[in-house]
């Protein structure tokens, strides 16, 4: 079992201490302090926005080459594919792009201040399919109480996956959140010139549907954390499918 972290107690001073959870700050604060770290090198001026899950950097080095006045940051918890993203973006002298290795629950308050993220894109998320392994899965509703603080008002989610009833059950959670408007894709800045991920090719090179979605976050800068996104739809009990033979490992 992970030590307890003598400093969490410090870490709870910190801004971000509120949005994180005692029992994460308490086991995860080597973690959370390796993010601190990696902020002090790698400052991001604003406008930023994330993508989550960035993997190789198809999509990041898209959003990157369009729009050079925006930082984008991809955050990956698999650090060979953070090498990899990072290799791209530097061959081509986009510094405007940058990717750390982390858990996007925790980097995602640690490095910003509330209302200041213009996007989050979650591209093709792992679909925890096995229904003990369904509170795994990153989008449920802690993710999306953070995403509507951590958002500007009028900022933007976009969710793309091929997994189709965690699909229907983000759409249904968003539907009925009192936090979040649903928007055309094209409305969101530079979806005009998005490239593929990784994946989404995968999905157009085999025929495989996939489905995507916008919102806008309705906060505003006077907005609360709030507790719970005031509804009673709990993505992690939504019914999942079970897919044994396609995806044994997840
Ligand atoms: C199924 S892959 C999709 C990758 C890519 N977005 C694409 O569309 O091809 C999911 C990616 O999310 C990453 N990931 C999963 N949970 C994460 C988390 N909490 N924080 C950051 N990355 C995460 C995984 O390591 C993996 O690279």
């Amino acid at each position: 079992m992970t030590p307890m972290n003598p400093n969490w107690a410090e870490l709870k001073k910190q801004p971000f201490g509120q949005y994180i959870p005692d029992e994460v700050l308490q086991y995860r604060s080597d973690e959370i302090e390796r993010i601190i770290a990696w902020a002090r090198e790698n400052p991001l001026p604003l406008p930023a926005e994330i993508e989550i899950g960035s993997n190789r950097g198809c999509f990041l080095l898209g959003l990157t080459r369009g729009r050079r006045d925006v930082s984008f940051l991809g955050i990956e918890l698999k650090l060979g594919l953070c090498r990899i993203a990072m290799r791209k973006l530097e061959r081509e002298g986009l510094t405007n792009g940058h990717v750390i290795h982390a858990d996007a629950k925790l980097a995602l308050p640690v490095l910003f201040q509330p209302h200041t993220v213009d996007a989050i894109y979650v591209l093709f998320p792992d679909p925890w399919w096995k229904r003990k392994h369904a509170r795994r899965r990153l989008l449920d509703d802690s993710f999306f109480e953070t995403a509507h603080v951590f958002l500007k008002p009028g900022g933007f989610f976009v969710l793309k996956t091929d997994v189709l009833d965690y699909f229907d059950a983000v759409e249904e959670y968003l539907k009925s959140s009192p936090c979040f408007e649903f928007v055309d894709i094209s409305e969101v800045p530079g979806s005009d010139s998005w490239t593929l991920s990784t994946r989404e090719r995968h999905c157009l090179e085999d025929n495989l549907p996939y489905k995507q979605l916008a919102v806008r976050n309705l906060a505003t800068e006077a907005s609360e954390l709030p507790k719970t996104t005031l509804i009673d739809k709990k993505l992690v009990k939504h019914n999942y499918s079970y897919h044994p033979d396609e995806h044994k490992n997840n």
